[in-house]
């Protein structure tokens, strides 16, 4: 029933609707129709100008991801969440410097790449100071 459908329409009702369009012989013939014709087209052209930008669209650049809303760059991308552990215990200088920015060679310490940065991006960021209090 439904092929039946599709096959008349193909067969019979699509070339009546074409036969009956008024297109042109030359491309010049498109600037002398008049307004009742080209909205009696516009089905047609609306249906080719999907069909080429469905035929095109795989070619067309993607978009990219915003690579400015992304805070981590480069570390650790493998893994689907960075997360460093370390204990208070641990700590051995008076002044542990943990970086915030994820710009950092040593990450998860703070290297001073969040100075440049700021200075690139007008960012304010800046580590994490872990201070251990001597008594
Ligand atoms: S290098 Fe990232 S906060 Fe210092």
């Amino acid at each position: 029933m439904v092929l039946e459908s599709i096959s008349r329409i193909i067969k019979v009702q699509l070339p009546a609707y074409l036969k009956k369009l008024p297109l042109p012989e030359t491309i010049g013939g498109f600037a002398r129709l008049t307004v009742s014709e080209w909205l009696r087209l516009l089905p047609l052209l609306g249906i080719l100008a999907l069909l080429g930008y469905l035929t095109i669209r795989p070619f067309l650049p993607k978009k990219k991801k915003q690579r400015d809303s992304l805070i981590n760059l480069k570390i650790q991308k493998e893994n689907p969440k960075v997360v460093n552990e370390i204990d208070i215990e641990d700590l051995n200088s008076a002044n542990v410097c943990y970086c915030r920015c994820w710009r950092s060679k040593t990450f998860p310490v703070c290297d001073k790449s969040h100075l440049k940065h700021n200075e690139l991006t007008g960012d304010n960021v800046g580590p994490l100071i872990l201070k251990k209090k001597i008594l």
